[in-house]
């Protein structure tokens, strides 16, 4: 069977995990490396034994050769190149957030629909068993009804020329951990939320450092979390319902085995989860919409409702009030 073809936009640094993802892949090979300079381009080629590199994005694109683009790209550019591949006939992983406001989601699904290709945002967690497994425990009613979650999403970062740091390339916590536990929240609640409020310390650079917010769902259920890049590694996410609780430490990038917790009853169950690698379900993900068996886990419709979220969160932490997404019945 022909290997699906991959092209890497950008030498960015995540797309080692990627690549280390895909040699485990069947289904895809990752093919070319296109990069603003093309020593950088020829360097990384070489190191990674990806057979083709490219001195410009451009140029990728326009090899017929490529069938799926990753794009690892600084967040204020994931719009323009995502929509820019699927006018050039190529289907897209996009790195999170997809893009920086709803109208740029909005184009991108109009392209997506235009060029009849696929385009998908790569939050690695939601392919995971543990993902997948918590929330059919939540559906099936293990918990009883959703009243409260709560998750956190930090590091340090000592990088200060990081992009991450850069508010012009949409830079800050939140867009660049704070969207997990959002997304989680949303996903195991199986809602948007009905109003928001956010909290923020903007660091020297001009970007939140530390956000924290609270969102209220239409069904009733809260949800509250914090990100830094001024706090030590730690992440965590917790499900209460009214007949017990769902804790799970490791909720956004697990080890290859990962424990889960429920309390329920005055008892605790453990549950523990293998994945042979965090970065691979996204990739096999694609690879099956592209070869006609199923559309991606994580629909534009999906990503326009986080992007949605955060845009509302960061306003209401700029106005110092709530922000409602759905009006008030
Ligand atoms: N899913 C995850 O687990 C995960 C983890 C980390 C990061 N990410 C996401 O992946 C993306 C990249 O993050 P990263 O830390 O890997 O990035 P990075 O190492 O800083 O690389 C970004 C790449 O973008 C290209 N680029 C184009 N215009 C640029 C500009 N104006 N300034 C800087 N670089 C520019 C550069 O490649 P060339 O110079 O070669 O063109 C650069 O190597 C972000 O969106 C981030 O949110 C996701």
């Amino acid at each position: 069977m022909k290997k699906l073809n991959w092209g890497i936009l950008g030498t960015a640094r995540i797309s080692q995990k990627l690549i280390s993802a895909m040699k485990l892949s069947k289904r895809s090979q990752f093919y070319g490396i296109a990069s603003r300079s093309s020593q950088n381009a020829e360097a990384f080629a070489r190191q990674w034994n990806i057979p083709k590199s490219y001195s410009s994005y451009e140029a990728l694109l326009a090899d017929p050769t490529v069938d799926v683009v990753y794009i690892p790209l600084p967040n204020h550019l994931h719009a323009e190149w995502t929509i820019k591949s699927l006018e050039a006939g190529k289907h897209v992983l996009c790195e999170k957030p997809l893009a920086l406001s709803v109208i740029e989601v909005q184009n991108i699904i109009n392209a997506s629909r235009q060029h009849r290709c696929f385009a998908s945002e790569a939050f690695m967690y939601r392919h995971l068993k543990q993902t997948t497994q918590i929330k059919q425990m939540i559906d099936n009613g293990e918990i009883g009804n959703v009243t409260y979650a709560r998750g956190s999403f930090s590091f340090m970062l000592d990088r200060p020329e990081d992009i991450r740091l850069v508010s012009l390339y949409g830079g800050g916590c939140l867009w660049d951990v704070g969207c997990y536990p959002v997304s989680y929240a949303r996903v195991m609640i199986g809602q948007t939320p009905a109003e928001v409020e956010g909290f923020q310390q903007v660091g020297p650079s001009g970007v939140d450092e530390f956000f924290i917010g609270q969102m209220a769902f239409p069904c009733g259920a809260l949800a509250q979390f914090d990100c830094s890049f001024r706090l030590p590694s730690y992440t965590c996410f917790e499900i209460r319902g009214d007949q017990g609780t769902i804790h799970i430490p490791l909720p956004f990038n697990p080890s290859s085995t990962s424990n889960v917790t429920l309390h329920k009853q005055g008892k605790t169950k453990n549950f523990s989860f293998r994945a042979p690698h965090l970065y691979l379900g996204e990739i096999e993900d694609m690879n099956s919409a592209v070869l006609g068996e199923k559309p991606p886990l994580i629909s534009l419709e999906d990503s326009l409702e986080n992007v949605k979220t955060l845009n509302a969160l960061y306003q209401s932490a700029r106005q110092r009030q709530p922000v409602r997404l759905i009006a008030a019945p």
